[in-house]
Parts: C-alpha cells; sequence; structure tokens
C-alpha cells in the first residue's frame, strides 16, 4: 500500500481526471500531466515541458482477433497521438521537466532511436541543448532525421546501443549533463500513467493481460508500477499479468528466465531488424524480472518471421506499427497456442512506436527482401500463404490506363482479408 494515509479518495481522481479532459490548459490537455496528482515530481507541477503527450487511442483489432479465437483484442497505440511518434513521449516529458527545472543546460541519452527523438523534442521545446549517441548504421531513419529536426547534437558511434550506454556514463564523469536514459526514474513516472489512461478508457475495468515488446525493459515495468498504484489507491480491484515479448535475436530476458529464473542477467549480443528493441544488456533486467513474478505473466520470444508477419497483419487492420510494437501480437499468438492465454480473456497489446518511424522496413517486406529464405522457410503452411496475402509490392508501370486495368483485374484475384 502507498504509506500516505491522506489517500486521494479514488471517485474524486476519476472525476477530476475525466474533468481536466475538457480544460484548455496544456498542462490538462496532456495525456500525463492530466494525471499529475499521481505524479509528484515536480516543485512546479502546473508548469510542466508538454508537448500535449499521451491520450493515445484504444483500438479493436477485429481480423487478428477473429485469426486467434480470442474476442477481446485491443492495441493501445503509443505510437499515434504522442508528439514524436513513441511512447517515449510520455516518459521524456516528465524527465525533461525535471531537468528544467533544475537548471540542466544538456541534457543526453543512448538510443536504438525513438529516446533520442523524444529527448530532442523535447529538450528544444524547452531550450536545453541535447546530445543522443546512438550505434552507427543502426537506427532507423525516421528517427535520426527526429533528432536532427529537434537540433541535437547528433553522434553516431561506431558500436551497438550497449557500446553507446558505456560512453555515455563516461562522458557524464566529465560533464555536467543530465542523463535521461530509461534508468532515469521520471521517465518511469510518466510512462506509469499510460496504465492510468488504459484502465480509464476500458471504463475501469482491468484486462487479464497486457502485452509489452522488450528491449531495454524499462516499459513493462512501468506500466507494472502504474497498475500496482491503482490498485493500491482503490482505483482497481486486481492488476493485470504483464507479459514481455523479445525477439529471438536479442532475447536476454527469455533466455536468463529459462536458464536461471530470472535469478542474473545472460547478456547477449543482439541482433534484430527490430532496431528499437536491439539490446542485449538490458538496465531494466531487474524491474522487469520482478513485473512478470510479481503479475504472473510471462516472456516469450519471436522470430524475425513472426514479427515481419504481425507487422504486416496490424497494417492490414488499418493501423500499423514499427517493427518492434509488432513483436506483441507474434508473442500473443504463442501465449494462446501454448494455452497461457485462453481465449476468453481479455488482452492489450501496447504497440509502442508508428509504422512511419522505420520504412524501410515496411518497403522491403512488402518488395519481398526484408526475409531470406532460411527466415522464410522456417514458416509454417500458413503463416506463408498469410505472407502471400498481405505482401503488397509497389508496381512500376508505363503511364497506360489499359496496363492499369490489367493490374487491377489481377488484383482482384488476390483473395480478401476477412
Ligand atoms: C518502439 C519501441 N518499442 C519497444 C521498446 C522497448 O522498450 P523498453 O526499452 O522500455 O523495453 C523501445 C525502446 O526503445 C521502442 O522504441
Amino acid at each position: 500500500m502507498i504509506p500516505d494515509t491522506n489517500h486521494p479518495n479514488p471517485g474524486a481522481l476519476r472525476w477530476l481526471w475525466q474533468e481536466r479532459r475538457t480544460s484548455t490548459m496544456p498542462v490538462d490537455q496532456s495525456g500525463v500531466w492530466r494525471f499529475r496528482d499521481l505524479l509528484p515530481i515536480l516543485q512546479s507541477p502546473e508548469n510542466p515541458v508538454t508537448l500535449r503527450e499521451g491520450n493515445t487511442p484504444l483500438y479493436d483489432l477485429p481480423r487478428s482477433s477473429k485469426a486467434l479465437g480470442i474476442d477481446f483484442l485491443l492495441a493501445k497505440h503509443q505510437g499515434i497521438s504522442n508528439p514524436t511518434g513513441s511512447f517515449k513521449d510520455t516518459g521524456m516529458t516528465a524527465a525533461l521537466s525535471v531537468a528544467a527545472e533544475r537548471k540542466f543546460e544538456w541534457v543526453a541519452c543512448a538510443s536504438t532511436g525513438n529516446t533520442s527523438a523524444s529527448m530532442a523534442a523535447y529538450a528544444a521545446r524547452a531550450g536545453l541543448r541535447s546530445i543522443v549517441l546512438i550505434p552507427e548504421g543502426k537506427i532507423a531513419w525516421g528517427k535520426l532525421s527526429q533528432s536532427m529536426d529537434y537540433g541535437a547534437v547528433t553522434l553516431q558511434l561506431r558500436t551497438d546501443f550497449d557500446g553507446c550506454v558505456r560512453i555515455l556514463s563516461d562522458l557524464l564523469k566529465r560533464l555536467p549533463i543530465y542523463l535521461l536514459n530509461s534508468v532515469n526514474p521520471y521517465r518511469a513516472e510518466g510512462q506509469k500513467t499510460a496504465a492510468f489512461e488504459l484502465i480509464e478508457q476500458l471504463e475501469w475495468q482491468v484486462p487479464e493481460h497486457v502485452l509489452v515488446p522488450g528491449g531495454n525493459l524499462a516499459n513493462g515495468a512501468a506500466l507494472g508500477k502504474g497498475f500496482r498504484e491503482m490498485l493500491d489507491l482503490g482505483l482497481v480491484s486486481r492488476v493485470p499479468r504483464i507479459s514481455v515479448i523479445q525477439a529471438e535475436g536479442a532475447n536476454p530476458l527469455f533466455r536468463s528466465l529459462q536458464e536461471n529464473g530470472g535469478e542474473e542477467l545472460i547478456p547477449v549480443e543482439a541482433d534484430t531488424r527490430a532496431s528499437a528493441i536491439r539490446i542485449g544488456n538490458p538496465a531494466s533486467f531487474r524491474k522487469a524480472v520482478s513485473t512478470i513474478h510479481s503479475t504472473g505473466g510471462w516472456c516469450e520470444q519471436v522470430s524475425e518471421q513472426e514479427i515481419a508477419l504481425a507487422k504486416a497483419e496490424i497494417g492490414a487492420e488499418g493501423i500499423g506499427c514499427e517493427p518492434a510494437s509488432a513483436a506483441t501480437l507474434a508473442g500473443l499468438k504463442k501465449l494462446v497456442a501454448s494455452g497461457r492465454i485462453t481465449r476468453e480473456e481479455r488482452v492489450v497489446l501496447i504497440l509502442t512506436g508508428h509504422t512511419l518511424k522505420d520504412p524501410e522496413y515496411t518497403i522491403n517486406y512488402h518488395r519481398g527482401t526484408l526475409l531470406d529464405d532460411a527466415e522464410m522457410a522456417s514458416a509454417i503452411t500458413s503463416d506463408l500463404a498469410l505472407h502471400r496475402v498481405l505482401q503488397r509490392p509497389p508496381v512500376v508501370l508505363d503511364p497506360d490506363v489499359d496496363s492499369v486495368l490489367h493490374i487491377i483485374e489481377s488484383v482482384l484475384r488476390y483473395p480478401v482479408l476477412a
């Protein structure tokens, strides 16, 4: 329980949060600061650095739901409505507000791309200088372009994400820079508000399962904190199971849980095309293990082929997401197939990034050049058939109406997704 005996009244909180939705004040329009009663991190909470983050939509996924035989399957899309297109904004508004209030001049992070995009935007907004350390050649173009657009000093180091983290910690010993990596505790404070928003959107009903993609492993833990706080305050009567889905090539949490029950982290040399979760030595490993154990969730791993298929399926629902986010749907299929999630249970996938973050991945998938032969050979027959239905390569044509009609006729022979 939260030790404070002056707990806010749950009914009053619900009313207040709802009431703020109609306000024109920036602090109320933010989907993070609207919940500021549970975010006691600023001296002047009325004046945060906000870009009106949060307020992210909750979509149904009718086709995936039907294919899996699950009645209740929703996706909370944190890549949509958040100003830089990923869930990182909900944590960044909190941590950057602290940096600004403490009068730091410089902020910095190591990143697989989304943190740097978010930090650069909020730093620019607050008039702070920002430095991003990213692995050269290993982040998606959309994200790289954002940190430049928002004026960050963008350093592409010839190493991986874990190497960037090492250099950043050396840098921090030499200069008075405020660290905005996910170990910054205020980022988790901001990110936990997505749990409040989700449950509010569900009219205070708690789903049985929430699935998140896992990289540095901070997000699942932050959501877990949010759900626990709601339980402690009497806003909900239980918490959902939180499961973390990793790419097979970047699976330190999965391996550690399999091999030693999560007692000790087994770092890996990370390799996956889902660049946001290409992390081998996750900083929030302990918190993630504790979240999974305390909520009764699981960690599952998914292949490159499974991620690509799930991403195309989410795209075909008219929603789209970045590859890391699609790991959740791929993981859900495995959890359902193994009976760990049953068909009558209510499931929410957390989609963490916008599809336009990594258009190269999507284009390569539809052109048929993303997955290699071995990866395609690993697909089961029904998945291969689904790839064929979903892949829509662009067609280059002479400017001739008969050629266009010919293509339309051939498209009419494609099966239509039910
Ligand atoms: C789009 C996206 N999804 C998932 C993750 C993983 O989140 P976490 O590092 O908190 O596990 C990240 C982290 O960069 C991300 O950018």
